[in-house]
């Protein structure tokens, strides 16, 4: 019969970067230039969730993102499902009398539906959670027994970033050094319960999708960025060293002078590209100011003007907060709904 589909659903949080990737040495495979260190936040907050479906009555690939049907043309996306695909085992529903054999699933079409519980493409890596959810789901869905690790490599051919996603607490994307990228893997440094008191909060100045994709950005850096070079050959190596060690001892002071000199030199390869790339705005340069004057905080951006500012506990956190709030006085009533549908260029 036709008639029937089979689902499987995954959640996958978003991760943030405290050690830059920036810059492909292999664009096809995602293979970055540098290793990178993210934390993965809590998958309450900002999330991605996937339902993939697959039926014999399905005579295509599809997919919506948001509700909105999305092109799968695009290779990233071919990628993940060829890689999956050809992972995938046996599935068998006895009470439904349903049995895929694992050659089965090549004739086999699925539908996708994903929803971000936060802006789309604004650098808060929605990108990262969304391949690694999607990935997730369809090893799920297809019953692949690969460990997390070889995940990994699958979702980094979707997105770079995704494949730190597919463990909670600190993460290591490790560049690798083999052509084929079986060695490009994530590997997860500490888990969540770690290092608990840690708070991050996420400013949305804008939730508007960014003017220069992260992938024309990095290529443009790549090619004309002298910075670019000095960093991932010189810098990060020794930086990865001591961000380790930080996570590792909960040393806050060196975590937290670490990961601001990434996030503004990674801004710094940006405006060292020809033509120059701006992610930060004036309300971003302002959120920076903020965590020198609250003492113990610390900053990251992203590929946007969106702040990530992490506090070593709760206590602090509030004290930012309230600071926040003496700097970017609560909007009116009127400025509140765009404030509550996204739109916070208000704070501007
Ligand atoms: O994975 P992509 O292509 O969305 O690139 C993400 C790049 C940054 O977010 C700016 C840095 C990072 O390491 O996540």
């Amino acid at each position: 019969s036709k008639k029937w589909v089979l689902m499987a659903t995954a959640r996958s949080p978003t991760n943030i970067a405290v050690i830059k990737y920036w810059g492909k040495r292999d664009e096809t495979l995602i293979l970055p230039v540098n290793d990178s260190i993210s934390v993965t936040l809590d998958p309450s907050h900002l999330s991605a969730t996937t339902t993939v479906a697959v039926s014999p009555s399905f005579d295509r690939d599809r997919m919506w993102l948001n509700g909105k049907e999305i092109l799968l043309s695009g290779g990233r996306y071919q990628s993940c499902l060829r890689e999956i695909r050809r992972r995938a085992e046996d599935v068998k529903d006895e009470e439904r009398g349903i049995c895929i054999k694992r050659e089965d699933w090549e004739g086999l079409h699925v539908h996708i539906a994903s929803f971000n519980n936060f802006p789309t493409a604004a650098g808060l890596a929605s990108s990262a959670a969304g391949f690694a959810c999607l990935v997730f789901a369809l090893a799920k869905l297809m019953n692949v027994k690969e460990e997390t690790t070889e995940l990994s490599s699958v979702a980094r051919q979707g997105s770079g970033s995704a494949c730190r996603s597919l463990y909670g607490g600190f993460v290591k994307w490790a560049m690798g050094n083999k052509e084929d990228g079986s060695d490009s893997i994530a590997v997860q440094l500490a888990n969540e319960t770690h290092w608990e008191d840690l708070v991050i909060l996420i400013a949305v100045v804008s939730s508007r999708q960014k003017e220069t994709s992260s992938t024309t950005g990095m290529r443009e850096s790549v090619e004309t960025s002298s910075l670019l070079q000095y960093r991932s050959q010189v810098v990060v190596p020794r930086r990865l060293i001591q961000m380790e060690e930080a996570i590792k001892k909960r040393d806050f002071p060196s975590f937290a002078k670490l990961t601001c000199a990434d996030s503004n030199q990674f801004h710094a390869v940006c405006l060292d590209t020809s033509p120059p790339i701006f992610y930060m705005n004036d309300t971003s340069h302002r959120h920076v100011q903020l965590c020198f004057l609250v003492h113990r905080t610390s900053y990251t951006y992203d590929a946007g003007p969106n702040a990530v500012l992490i506090a070593p506990n709760r206590k602090v956190a509030h004290l930012l907060l309230q600071r926040m709030l003496f700097y970017f006085p609560p909007p009116s009533e009127k400025e509140l709904d765009s404030y509550v549908l996204g739109d916070t260029s208000i704070l501007q």
